[in-house]
């Protein structure tokens, strides 16, 4: 029987995947702290839903950086997507289009920008790093514009790799075949051989610059064209700098979980940092959203759209593009279920009164 909601998706990827990969994917940093908050906190927020308001028409699309999407979710940025299926981010690019969503695509890929973009023509953000090489960062750059990427995401929760103490124990590798395939240009495809722990840390140790700053942003601006979008952001402070420093968006999020164990739960964090943005930018959030009736709460709070990470890999392990582009359409049919029942039309109908 196929899956009837994004939480039997990941039994059904639990059952198909290899071990070292499902605990990639699933694992957080350290006790999970934040892995689990991330979820449950979407679970304590009441919805107070309206009633008589004439619902049978509803619209659920919403405007992000000018690109129209067919509901307020996108596609996080998630690495090696061909650990879970044999197209792997080809298939996340087909199923992304299909939904009428937006894909970012992740710096640690399996396949080269090029490919990715080439194979759906469905808008696609790219993901970045700034690396401690900035000609290997630069040259990224470059590929996603010239692959019509039509943003840029700045990751910057990520000044050192955090501890996944499940891929430690698993030596968590690549296997054979499978490559950081964007990097293969300057010879950094691999992770390090031989060494004891997660070879994906101490590949993220060698490139990942720890010195990075606001100037660094300001750096990139000088770069390129493309809007960048900054993620990893809780504090309504650095929130208030993004846009200082011409962010085009900001994204709520602790990575999943997978950077500082005990930062908040970005369904708690949110407020704060869109009052701080006050409306100059789109404030975006990703972490924990599994249901539509999460998707409603963040717009409630402030979000002008959500990201989800992990749901994807557990639609492309069980069942490649077709599963991803379910999963996605199960949340878009939960979300317009959920708009309905808290009596909103349109997504602007969804107000902060929703959450009291
Ligand atoms: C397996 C995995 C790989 C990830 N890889 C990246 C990445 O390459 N770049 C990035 O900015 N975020 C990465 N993230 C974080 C996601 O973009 C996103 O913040 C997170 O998955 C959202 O939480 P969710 O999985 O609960 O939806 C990754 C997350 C997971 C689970």
């Amino acid at each position: 029987m196929d899956p009837v909601n994004l939480a039997e998706y990941e039994d059904v990827a639990r059952g198909k995947l290899a071990r070292e990969a499902y605990d990639y994917y699933a694992g957080g940093a350290n006790d999970g702290i934040t892995l689990r908050a991330n979820v449950e906190a979407y679970g304590k927020l009441p919805l107070y839903h309206r009633v008589l308001r004439d619902v049978a028409a509803r619209d659920t699309s919403v405007e992000v950086l000018g690109e129209r999407i067919s509901f307020p979710v996108m596609v996080a940025p998630t690495a090696f997507h061909r650990l879970a299926c044999a197209h792997g981010e080809c298939a996340t690019a087909r199923a992304a289009a299909r939904a009428g969503t937006i894909m970012v695509m992740s710096t640690l890929s399996n396949t080269v920008i090029e490919e990715v973009a080439a194979v759906a023509d469905g808008p696609k953000w790219f993901q970045l790093y700034i690396y401690k090489d900035r000609g290997a960062t630069l040259d990224l750059v470059r590929r996603a514009e010239e692959s019509g990427c039509r943003a840029l995401v700045l990751t910057v929760d990520t000044a050192l790799w955090g501890r996944r103490e499940a891929d430690v124990r698993n030596n968590f590798t690549l296997p054979d075949g499978l490559t950081v395939a964007n990097l293969a240009a300057h010879a950094k495809q691999n992770f390090p051989a031989g060494l004891a722990g997660s070879g994906l840390a101490a590949y993220a140790a060698a490139m990942l610059d720890p010195s990075l700053t606001w100037k660094d942003l300001e750096w990139l601006h000088g770069q390129t064209k493309l809007p960048v979008v900054l993620k990893g952001v809780v504090h309504p402070d650095d929130a208030r700098a993004a846009v200082e420093h011409g962010a085009a968006a900001v994204i709520v999020s602790n990575h999943g979980g997978r950077q500082l164990d005990s930062s908040p739960a970005t369904i708690d964090a949110l407020p704060v940092v869109a009052e701080a943005v006050g409306g100059k930018v789109p404030v975006l959030v990703d972490g924990g959203v599994r249901r539509g009736t999460d998707v409603i709460k963040a717009l409630a709070l402030g979000a002008r759209a959500v990201l989800i990470g992990r749901p994807i890999l557990w639609g492309l392990a069980a069942d490649g593009e077709e599963g991803a582009y379910r999963v996605l359409e199960l949340l878009k049919s939960e979300f317009d279920l959920a708009m309905a029942l808290c009596g909103a039309r349109t997504v602007g109908e969804i107000n902060r009164p929703l959450v009291m």
